[in-house]
């Protein structure tokens, strides 16, 4: 019998050749290179093939990949009305695990799914692939309009993931800049080695459940507040802060209660972690290119960047992810409770990627159990309880 180890904690339970972390280094690769490298020159679309395939695509193979990508941005009619029936206060997650799982009902294909890597199999998985990825996000965008009341804006085949999703939430022409920096959040949140939800999405793929329930399981992972979700709680806390001359008096008084300072610090990373590095330099030019006319959460937050530094670096806490790209996606006017549902719409192509890994040499996942319950024993009538 192996020890119990709480957590899992660094317990290997895959091989992966998709993305690697070196938390003492902060690096941070996706099938061998740099996040940084990707982010300065890769787009989403173009790092999803490289995630599921394993090598760079050639130009014609992008181009493919996102002509069918854009072909399936448009909801079925069905999926449509049926989130017009939501509660109006659902989270953004709660609808988008239904609506995923709603979704495979129209794709069904379990008999296609053998755990090999070759005929029905791929085309199978590589169709199913591309709806999932491509509808995410609109998803994501119609709910924004749909709980409100209105009808959706329709997607356009003319852009990009990034740009459709920016359009698609706010009904106006994408900005470039905006766009760019949507492109590089999706990048940057596309992977991130075996986290929980990943992990759920291998579980569920080891049986040969269909991509839909695989996808839908790891929204439902991702929607706790120990995985996604830190970025809300930062423009939460940023909003609470209410002004950069205020920041210093409610970090230390935080830090006295011995509360956490959202998005600070990374169980991974002992520096800063490499795509907040990143976002941070999004951050600073898209200061120096608007100016005042940017929110003034944004001078709280280089505020609050500022004394963490002072107040926890020494222990290795620097800011993560999510400290920066809460407040540029509210710059985007988008929701906050929507931060968390973004997340997924990125985090679709990792966990794909691993699905297509974990059935292409499959295995169910069966661990064991430490049993602390009690021996076998008769069964007391009711009569003779006490
Ligand atoms: N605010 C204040 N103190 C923090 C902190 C934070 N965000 N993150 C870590 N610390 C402190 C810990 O209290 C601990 O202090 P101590 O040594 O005096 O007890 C020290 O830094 C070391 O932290 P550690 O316990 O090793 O961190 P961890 O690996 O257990 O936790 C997180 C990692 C992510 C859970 C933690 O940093 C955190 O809660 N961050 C805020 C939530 C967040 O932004 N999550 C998104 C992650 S992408």
């Amino acid at each position: 019998m192996s020890d119990f180890l709480p957590g899992l904690e660094g317990v290997a339970a895959t091989k992966s050749a998709i993305s690697f972390i070196d938390g003492e280094k902060g690096l941070l690769s996706y099938r061998g290179y740099s996040i940084e490298t990707l982010a300065a020159n890769s787009s989403f679309e173009e790092t999803t093939l490289l995630l599921l395939e394993g090598e760079l695509p050639s130009s014609a193979d992008l181009a493919s990949f996102k002509t069918k990508l854009k072909s399936h941005y448009r909801i079925k009619y069905h999926i449509r009305e049926m989130m017009r029936h939501f509660p109006s206060s659902a989270h953004p997650m709660d609808m988008l695990q239904t609506a995923v799982s709603s979704l495979g009902m129209f794709y069904p294909g379990t008999e296609c799914l053998t755990g090999s890597d070759a005929g029905e199999d791929l085309r199978y998985v590589r169709n199913m692939t591309v709806n999932i990825i491509a509808q995410m996000a609109p998803l994501v965008a119609m709910w924004e309009h749909i709980r409100g009341g209105y009808n959706p804006v329709e997607p356009r085949e003319d852009l990009s993931v990034a740009e459709n999703l920016l359009y698609m939430f706010t009904g106006k022409e994408p900005d470039p800049m905006l766009s760019k920096i949507m492109d590089v959040c999706l990048i940057l949140h596309a992977e991130h080695t075996l986290n929980a939800s990943t992990f759920s999405a291998l579980v569920s793929g080891s049986t040969l459940a269909t991509p839909y329930s695989v996808i839908s399981g790891a929204i439902g992972t991702l929607s706790g507040p120990l995985h996604g979700g830190a970025n809300f709680r930062v423009v939460e806390m940023l909003k609470e802060i209410g002004s950069a001359d205020k920041a210093e008096a409610w970090i230390d008084n935080a830090l006295a209660n011995k509360e956490v300072i959202w998005g600070m610090g990374h169980r991974e990373y002992k520096v800063k972690d490499p795509r907040a590095t990143i976002l941070h330099k999004l951050v600073n030019e898209l200061i120096s290119d608007r100016g005042n006319s940017l929110d003034s959460t944004f001078k709280t937050a280089m505020k609050v960047e500022e004394i963490c530094k002072d107040r926890l670096g020494h222990k290795g806490v620097y800011p993560n992810v999510d400290f920066y790209s809460g407040i540029l996606y509210a710059e985007m006017g988008i929701s906050a409770d929507q931060f968390t549902a973004l997340f997924a719409v990125a985090r679709s192509a990792g966990w794909l990627a691993h699905w297509r890994e974990q059935i292409s040499d499959n295995r169910i996942y069966r661990p064991t159990q430490i049993y602390i319950g009690s021996d076998v024993r008769g069964y007391t009538p009711m009569s003779e309880r006490s």
